[in-house]
């Protein structure tokens, strides 16, 4: 695996520290919340569709491989302290993202406790490899899966107030996309910073991570396709809604448009395979 050169410019590395102290001060401000004190457990809907249930189950089993993701981002970054410090307080968010589904799925009677043990024993059963091992490419990566994440739980929450509404849920949904969209707007400022330090190489990257685009950790799922096409059947996200509303905001918040994805000669000297 490819880690960052320790030879990166210390001034380009203290101003990724600073966009993450801006971000840490503004969720410890703004953004923290209690899985106990702030979730109305009480309102929970039981009658709600199974449908739902299913896809809550599919986002509790994604934010569980949390192990993986962090035991194999951090070693990519670890010299940059913005980066890898970042990563430490995700994990805590994504960590909370778990607990919250899970105990939803149970207060609910949706599933029951041997169906939860059940599930964690598949989930680890396979391991999560990342889809890049270069740093910026899964910088990149992390980007257009951030806001992904976020337009899933948004349609979402939209799904469960047009079947008949669960207060408990609804909340949950509310506040894990609204760190989605920080983890997203954190990602985008740093793919900023390295699109004006070496465009050609960042655009490459992005080129790369999107047209091969994937959820994490779906595919890992015995039912995996079965699961996928139930987010789909709901229009939660597909394809047409990939391109519309993650690729093209994503591109244009960083100065950028389709037509720079496309490859070009001049560029063909751009290597994939590092920072
Ligand atoms: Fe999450
Ligand atoms: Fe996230």
């Amino acid at each position: 695996m490819d880690s960052e050169p320790k030879s990166e410019d210390p001034a380009f590395l203290a101003h990724l520290y600073c966009l993450f102290r801006e971000y840490f001060k503004l969720a410890e401000r703004k953004r923290r919340w209690s899985i106990d004190d702030d979730i109305p457990w009480q309102e929970c809907n039981p009658r709600l569709k199974g449908v739902v249930a299913d896809v809550i189950e599919t986002f509790f089993a994604v934010e569980l491989y949390l192990p993986d993701y962090l035991s194999k981002l951090i070693p990519q970054v670890r010299a940059n302290r913005g980066r890898a410090w970042f990563l430490a307080n995700w994990g805590y968010e994504e960590s909370k993202h778990s607990m919250a589904l899970g105990d939803w799925l149970l207060k609910s009677g949706q599933r029951s406790d041997e169906q939860m043990a059940d599930l964690e024993t598949r989930v680890f059963e396979h391991e999560y490899d990342l889809p890049s091992e270069s740093p910026l490419g899964m910088l990149c990566y992390a980007m257009i899966q951030e806001l992904a994440t976020w337009l899933h739980y948004c349609q979402l929450r939209r799904i469960v107030k047009e079947v008949g509404g669960d207060p408990a849920l609804e909340r949950i949904l509310a506040l894990i996309s609204v760190d989605e969209r920080a983890h997203y707007d954190f990602f985008r400022k740093v793919v900023s910073l390295y699109v004006d330090r070496d465009r050609e190489a960042t655009i490459a990257h992005l080129r790369g991570i999107i047209y091969k685009f994937q959820m994490p950790a779906v595919d890992l799922l015995a039912d995996g396709q079965k699961r996928g096409a139930e987010i789909r059947a709901l229009k939660i996200f597909d394809e047409e809604i990939f391109f519309l509303q993650v690729v093209e905001p994503a591109l244009t918040a960083l100065g950028l448009c389709k037509s720079d994805l496309k490859p070009r000669r001049a560029r063909s000297g751009v290597n994939l395979g590092s920072a």
